[in-house]
């Protein structure tokens, strides 16, 4: 199989508000982005995935579009997207923008002219549940006197994959920015899109609640995965589809990829993102993914987003040597690794005042997306979203060889430059209750321990090439590896 970019990689998630503000208004932007692209060359990214960045009445901060094909004016200019492209190849780093395809915002001029863009009914059909609120999936539109499918808001109306047309639109809209240079595509709730068409009642699970077999999940979208991933492959370079197949399932998520590996290129593995921090939970996960997973099918690992929240909080508890573990499991495992800005300063969530909340959804995921601390007084002239605590923040960190930003800059040269840590096959191997240890190819070995007290991991053989703590490296370790609580460390064979 060819070798492609994004599989030997490392992605960078920016929540573009939040991450850099070019012009002073608190709002974080394209701009912003650019004036960054040093700092992300320097960290060592290869690709950057940027939340939606489009025209929006922001329900649910850019995934409700109402313009597919222009950029949001708080965020910049299509000629900013342009000149984010060929400045971020300057820096050998490439842009993947977020799609949007389940559903558009009301406000999108297609819900008053194109209402066959829509899934409409008379009367409430079926007992599909909206995820946001608790309210039926259906709303009336009272200009129309009709009841409308929205999955997710009642502003967010489902668009209507059954349509032809619809379908050309939106291949229109990936070769808009195709032809731009933008080199793939996160899609959104990729495992939605397209509905029942018979609108049938989704099972009711007891004490589960609904099972969204027929609202979401449907046989059908891979059909239209298939024709994207067609339209993608017919660039050059080709460009890449890393779906937010959201399964839990594994035999489920992993059909994604198509079965003639003709889907998505990459997949978010949910499974362990909501697995807890725990070595047995943690590599039992992995194990299934692992035998599950087609001939050539990559996974994207990753550990925090902008709806899950940040992974120094939800798996660490705010301790930073976890992190550390955490971001070490997630740069070594067998797949791509998708870091959200601010994982690599162990940034834990951002305390957000109840008056301060802007999300729509409860609990509101405000506290993961709140800015980037660029310096100790954080570098925002009044943010969107508070900034309160700036003790991890990049300049105190970049300046600081024994911090965590050095330590996942270090992590990543060395991914860059053993093969075995980026290709090679992962066996596990035998470890003590409370830690995990596992081999990539033939030389590296990458051992974690998430307990309290000391752990030997035996078998292990070589020269230590990195640790969490980062005090031993250099040091020759012969037949057994003996690891801190709360540490990690890459033996690489002599
Ligand atoms: C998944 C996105 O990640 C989330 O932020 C959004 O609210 C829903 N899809 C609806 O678009
Ligand atoms: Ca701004």
């Amino acid at each position: 199989m060819t070798k492609r970019w994004w599989r030997d990689g490392v992605l960078y998630q920016i929540y573009p508000r939040s991450f850099a503000d070019s012009n002073g208004d608190g709002i974080g932007d394209l701009g912003g982005v650019i004036d960054r692209l040093e700092y992300l060359e320097w960290l060592g990214v290869d690709g950057i995935w940027l939340n939606p960045i489009h025209p929006s009445p922001n329900v649910d901060w850019g995934y409700d579009v109402s313009d597919y094909t222009a950029v949001h004016p708080e965020l910049g200019t299509l000629e900013d997207v342009d000149r984010l492209v060929s400045e971020a190849e300057r820096h050998e780093i490439r842009v993947l923008l977020d799609l949007v395809p389940n559903h558009s915002s009301d406000r999108h001029p297609w819900f008053r002219e194109r209402p066959e863009f829509y899934v409409w009914s008379d009367k409430i059909p079926n007992n599909w549940r909206s995820i946001f609120g608790d309210g039926p999936a259906w709303s009336l539109d009272p200009e129309r006197g009709r009841y409308y499918l929205h999955n997710f808001a009642p502003e967010q109306p489902d668009l209507d994959w059954w349509n032809p047309e619809l379908r050309n639109e939106f291949e229109r809209i990936l070769r808009f920015w195709f032809d731009r240079g933008v080199a793939g595509f996160r899609i959104d709730v990729a495992h939605a899109l397209i509905h029942d068409r018979d609108l049938r009642d989704d099972p009711i699970i007891p004490g589960l609640g609904l099972r969204r077999v027929y609202s979401m999940h449907r046989p059908e979208t891979h059909e239209i995965l298939r024709t994207w991933r067609s339209l993608a492959d017919g660039y050059d370079p080709s460009r890449v589809l890393l779906g937010e197949a959201y399964s839990l399932e594994v035999d489920d998520w992993v059909r994604y990829y198509g079965e003639n590996a003709d889907e998505l290129d990459l997949a978010f593995a949910f499974m362990l993102v909501h697995a807890d921090f725990d070595a047995e939970q943690m590599r039992t996960v992995v194990a299934e993914i692992q035998a599950a997973l087609p001939e050539g099918a990559w996974p994207c690992w990753t550990g925090s987003n902008h709806d899950v929240g940040r992974l120094a909080t939800r798996w660490c508890g705010g301790d930073e040597s976890l992190a550390r573990c955490a971001l070490l499991m997630l740069l070594t495992l067998p797949g791509t690794p998708c870091l959200y800005y601010g994982d690599e300063l162990a940034l834990t969530a951002g305390h957000v005042p109840p008056e301060r909340v802007l999300d729509c959804a409860t609990p509101s995921r405000d506290p993961g997306r709140t800015p980037m601390p660029w310096t100790r007084d954080g570098g925002w002239d009044r943010p969107w979203l508070p900034l309160e605590d700036t003790s991890r923040n990049v300049e105190d960190q970049r300046a600081e060889a024994s911090s965590t930003v050095h330590f996942t800059r270090d992590l990543i040269a060395l991914r860059r430059r053993l093969a075995d840590l980026r290709s090679g096959t992962y066996t596990e191997l035998a470890a003590p209750e409370g830690a995990w240890a596992w081999r990539r190819g033939e030389n590296a070995v990458i051992a974690l321990n998430l307990r309290e007290n000391r752990v030997e991991i035996e078998g292990v053989a070589g020269s230590i090439a990195l640790t969490t703590t980062r005090d031993r490296e250099g040091e020759q370790v012969v037949d057994r590896l003996s690891l801190a609580p709360r540490a990690g460390a890459i033996v690489v064979g002599d």
